[in-house]
């Protein structure tokens, strides 16, 4: 698809560190590796200050106030060195995507059970997959990023805190028990798209069709309630289990759309069975037309929040989760690729030209208009993740595709993972000199990325 050159650029200045007061202009253009990669390994360097796991006492990947943002956090730490090549992160980011598995390496982290709900065990299970597919190592010792997904997977699946046949004829619940609220007799979208894309990618990793079965089930059931409907492809947020799951609760959410494409993409390549493809593209056009608006120069929005300057912690998140997902259909799907490009490069200049805060470039949560003053850990995530997808033009596709065991992906399978007496052979105790190995490996890699990488985008 033809894009609009004028469009795709937006000023970025970049100061030396040996002259901190001199600014030099350096052009954020959507055509330009080297503007792309700076904004991107900027934007990796503020998202990581606020990442403290690593520092004595501290535990690696939790964050105390929101337990979900730390997979959040590595599936975008993930995104930046696959899509840029830099790794400087990525001793502490395998370490803390390993540690919050929890003993049973299903991340049921038992310091996060009281108000974990099946949506944030997920994303914790979104981000080992992102892992094996990327081709991040196992690590030497512990659970393997797909014993970790496959743990996830079991546990939802064989469980009912997980799929509950007790109400509108099975799906997930959003919260596990009765004692963690309301959620619980909700069924939601992200719980069972979650599911559904997780199974699918498991199912396309390892080429294995109970995997695909689970994730066709999970899919119809969500059809049959109508959180995807799929005549209009509107995805909903979620159904009410006390009352039958007659009547969806429409809220429009991007990362909704954003679990249910990846694992019609990932069915689709799976089986090359064209109704995935339809549902793809059909969702794919309610993305677009919903979410990317002309009058937000086609950025994406996160419109049920953002205009009313609104979103919460999970709200600013979601749009960096979706354009990550996206980038991953591009190259799954060929035939999405060229439209998928050009909203991603609309949202990166969007991005680009609203990072203006502070006195140093902060990205505000809004990716139109101008810098909008909420800065944080969240909009720092979001901005990370389309920066690094913005960089889809200059990868080598075939390497940059999410792998599979037949193109490399070769972490760890372990089909019973996650079961109450698993004692597999994936398993090995993490000693302590890991831990410290990894603290003094970035220790060292530090030094350098902030001489690189520090600058500022300002916009015109
Ligand atoms: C940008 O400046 C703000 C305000 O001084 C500060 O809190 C923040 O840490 C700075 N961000 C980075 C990445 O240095
Ligand atoms: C649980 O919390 C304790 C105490 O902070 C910490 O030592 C431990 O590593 C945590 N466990 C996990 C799996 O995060
Ligand atoms: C997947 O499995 C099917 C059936 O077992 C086989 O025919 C096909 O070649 C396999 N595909 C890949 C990519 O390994
Ligand atoms: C839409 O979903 C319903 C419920 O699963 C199904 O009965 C119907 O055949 C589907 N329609 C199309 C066009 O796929
Ligand atoms: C799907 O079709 C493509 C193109 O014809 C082919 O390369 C691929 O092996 C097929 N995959 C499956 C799972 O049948
Ligand atoms: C991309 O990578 C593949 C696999 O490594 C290689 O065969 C191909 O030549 C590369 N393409 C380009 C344009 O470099
Ligand atoms: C898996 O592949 C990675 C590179 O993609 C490599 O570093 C690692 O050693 C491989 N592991 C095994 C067990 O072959
Ligand atoms: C922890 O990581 C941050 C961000 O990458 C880094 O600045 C800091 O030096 C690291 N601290 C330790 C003790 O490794």
């Amino acid at each position: 698809m033809r894009s609009n050159y004028v469009a795709q650029i937006a000023t970025v200045i970049l100061p030396t560190l040996l002259f901190p007061d001199h600014v030099s202009a350096l052009t954020y253009n959507s055509q330009q590796e080297d503007t792309i990669k700076a904004a991107a390994s900027k934007q990796a360097y503020a998202m990581m200050s606020w990442y403290h796991g690593n520092e004595t006492g501290q535990t690696p990947g939790a964050f105390e106030f929101s337990w979900w943002e730390g997979a959040a956090l590595c599936n975008a730490m993930l995104n930046y060195w696959h899509f840029t090549g830099d790794d400087t992160y990525n001793d502490e980011l395998s370490l803390a995507l390993q540690w919050q598995g929890g003993d049973n390496g299903d991340y049921l982290n038992a310091n996060f059970s009281q108000y974990a709900g099946n949506d944030d065990q997920m994303q914790w299970g979104a981000a080992a997959m992102t892992a094996a597919e990327y081709k991040l190592p196992d690590r030497s010792s512990g659970y393997s990023w797909l014993s970790l997904v496959q743990g996830v997977y079991n546990n939802q699946k064989d469980n009912t805190e997980g799929w509950d046949p007790s109400s509108c004829g099975g799906g997930f619940r959003w919260q596990k028990t009765p004692f963690q609220g309301t959620g619980y007799n909700l069924k939601n979208a992200v719980s069972n798209g979650g599911f559904m894309m997780l199974a699918a990618r498991l199912a396309n990793y390892l080429n294995e069709s109970s995997y695909a079965d689970w994730a066709e089930k999970t899919w119809e059931w969500s059809l049959s309630v109508k959180l995807v409907n799929n005549q209009t492809w509107d995805v909903g947020d979620s159904v009410d289990g006390s009352e039958s799951c007659k009547t969806v609760d429409q809220t429009q959410w991007t990362y909704n759309y954003g679990v249910y494409m990846m694992g019609c993409a990932h069915m689709y390549a799976y089986s090359n069975d064209t109704k995935w493809l339809t549902a793809l593209n059909g969702l794919l056009d309610k993305l677009w037309s919903t979410f990317f608006l002309a009058k937000y120069g086609d950025a994406i929005a996160e419109i049920t929040c953002e205009g009313s300057d609104t979103c919460d912690r999970n709200g600013m998140l979601f749009k960096g989760l979706t354009v990550m997902w996206l980038s991953n259909i591009a190259l799954i799907v060929p035939s999405t690729y060229d439209t998928i490009l050009a909203k991603i490069q609309s949202s990166a200049v969007g991005a680009a030209s609203t990072c203006t805060g502070e006195g140093n470039g902060t990205c505000g949560v809004r990716w139109w208009g101008s810098y909008d003053g909420q800065s944080g850990m969240e909009p720092d995530i979001s901005a990370t993740n389309v920066f690094s997808v913005a960089m889809l033009p200059f990868v080598n596709q075939s390497e940059a595709k999410p792998a599979t065991q037949s193109t490399g992906g070769n972490s760890t399978s372990d089909p019973t993972a996650g079961t109450a007496d698993d004692d597999s052979k994936t398993t090995t105790p993490i000693s302590s000199g890991d831990r410290a190995g990894a603290g003094i490996l970035t220790v060292a890699l530090v030094g350098g990325v902030v001489g690189m990488a520090v600058f500022m985008l300002m916009g015109q």
